[in-house]
Order: C-alpha cells, then sequence, then structure tokens
C-alpha cells in the first residue's frame, strides 16, 4: 500500500464530510464496539467502502469508522480492526493507522481485550500500556520505507506517550476508576497461549497479552503520532488459574470493563481532544 493510495482513502473520507475534522481518533478493541454508536451526528464508513482496507476475513465484520463528537469534542472511532490472525500482510496492519494520519489526526488511543500476567488485575479490569514487547513475529514497518511516513529506523523510546498516559490516569482517579499499569505482548495468535509460553512471557517482562495494537503502534509512531492505549483484562493469561480459556469468557468480561472503559475514554476525550 503505498503513500497515494493512503491519500486517496483519506480524500476520499474527506470528500464525505462535512464537519471539523477530529485531531484524535481511538481504536475500540473486540467488546468495546458500543462506544462508537454513541458518537453524535456521526459519518459512519464501512471499511468495505474504504479504499484500501484490509478485507474482513469473517463475513459481517468488516467494521465501521465514525466520524462526529463525544462529550462535544471532535474524535473518529475505530469500530473493528485487522488482525495478524486473520493472514494479512504485514503491512496492511499500518493502513488505517496512516489514513487516521492523512487525515490529520495526531493522538491516537488504542484499546484492546488482554489476557493479564499480573495477580492484581483480574478480569474486568483496566491496564494502561506503558510499553510493549512486539513477539508477533511481524512487523508492518517492514520494506521499503516511504520517507514521507517517516524515518527508515523510528525511534521507539516514547512509544508510548507518558503525558497522554498520565491524562488517562487523572481521569481514571477522578472517576475512582483503578487504572493499572503495564508492558503489553502482542503474540500473532490466533491460539490462546500456553503455560508455558506464559511463564515465558513473565520472565521478559509481560504484564498483559493479546494480538492486536502493536502494529499499530509502530506505523503510527512511524508517522510521528503520539500514542496511548489501555487493556480491558478479559481473562487471567494461560495457567493461571487452572481454567481454560474460551472466546465467550473474554467477551463476557469485556462487557464488565467496557462500562469502565467507556467512562475513562469520555472523560479523557473531554480532556484532551
Ligand atoms: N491471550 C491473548 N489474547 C487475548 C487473551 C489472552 O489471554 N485474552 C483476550 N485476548
Amino acid at each position: 500500500m503505498s503513500y497515494e493510495d493512503v491519500q486517496n482513502c483519506a480524500s476520499y473520507i474527506r470528500e464525505r464530510f462535512n464537519g471539523e475534522m477530529p485531531k484524535m481518533a481511538l481504536v475500540l478493541g473486540s467488546g468495546l464496539n458500543s462506544m462508537a454508536d454513541a458518537i453524535e451526528d456521526a459519518t459512519v464508513f464501512s471499511y468495505l467502502d474504504l479504499p484500501g482496507f484490509p478485507e474482513p476475513t469473517v463475513e459481517g465484520h468488516a467494521g465501521h469508522m465514525h466520524i462526529g463528537k463525544l462529550e462535544g469534542k471532535p474524535v473518529i472511532c475505530m469500530q473493528g480492526r485487522a488482525h495478524a490472525y486473520e493472514g494479512h500482510a504485514p503491512e496492511k496492519l499500518a493502513y488505517a493507522t496512516r489514513v487516521l494520519w492523512a487525515l490529520g489526526v495526531e493522538i491516537l488511543v488504542l484499546t484492546n481485550a488482554a489476557g493479564s500476567l499480573m495477580e492484581k488485575a483480574g478480569p474486568g479490569s483496566l491496564v494502561a500500556i506503558t510499553d510493549h514487547i512486539n513477539f508477533s513475529g511481524i512487523n508492518p514497518l517492514v520494506g521499503v520505507n516511504d520517507d514521507r511516513f517517516g524515518p527508515r529506523f523510528p525511534d521507539m523510546t516514547s512509544a508510548w506517550d507518558k503525558g497522554l498516559t498520565k491524562d488517562l490516569q487523572q481521569c481514571a482517579t477522578a472517576l475512582d476508576i483503578t487504572l493499572h499499569e503495564g508492558t503489553y505482548l502482542m503474540a500473532k495468535g490466533p491460539n490462546f497461549e500456553t503455560p508455558a509460553e506464559i511463564g515465558a512471557f513473565r520472565v521478559m517482562g509481560a504484564d498483559a497479552v493479546g494480538m492486536s495494537t502493536v502494529p499499530e503502534c509502530l506505523a503510527a509512531r512511524h508517522v510521528g503520532m503520539r500514542v496511548c492505549g489501555i487493556s480491558s483484562i478479559t481473562n487471567y493469561a494461560a495457567g493461571m488459574t487452572g481454567e481454560e480459556l474460551t472466546h465467550d469468557e473474554t467477551m463476557e468480561f469485556g462487557a464488565i470493563a467496557a462500562v469502565n472503559l467507556e467512562k475513562l475514554l469520555r472523560a479523557f476525550i473531554e480532556r484532551v481532544a
């Protein structure tokens, strides 16, 4: 996907959206979709209609881009994302992020469902992502570098913005919501991890594990966007409880975490957008 493809998609959106273009975008992970539906005066694009967006691999799960206002502030909510486990070429996982950048977005808020490696952060709790480990084996920045996006060797020292994370913490405090902090490790999936893998990830310094988010962070930092993120914890990681992991369980606890996450994100938008 070239620079021109990205600009072409951004033009398509600009031609069909008349309002104030947001400077903040949120990517809503699984179970967190409802917030996008709350956007006022929304212009909604199906990913199916956006030129160059990755083809969904599950029928009816295309995803939508909602542009409008939340808490009176202009925002874009990305409902659904492409995952590496779907078999997309790695560069495709940078595409939506680059389109947001081409639209003028400067702050990207990434959310996901994740397993927790921390005893204190059980199912239903929230973890602010303070750093990540890319254990997925893929990288969306591989290939010929187009300097119009960013440098060949982007720095990741400040991949997760300390200032934005502080804003999230202050919003959480005001709402009396506990916001843990930790390092997110991306595994490619689609299987959940083995207990031995989780043991290894713990030694490596992981606090939460999931199958997304890191490609978007890498693409966003490449183009110079500021990034913050929250994992909504759906389960303790494999081997921590003796129970098996199921997608249904992750959906159930995702819904519980989503209530607090929506409150937190609304306060964050009001404060920062
Ligand atoms: N592992 C990987 N991805 C996940 C998990 C997990 O335990 N829970 C939700 N997404």
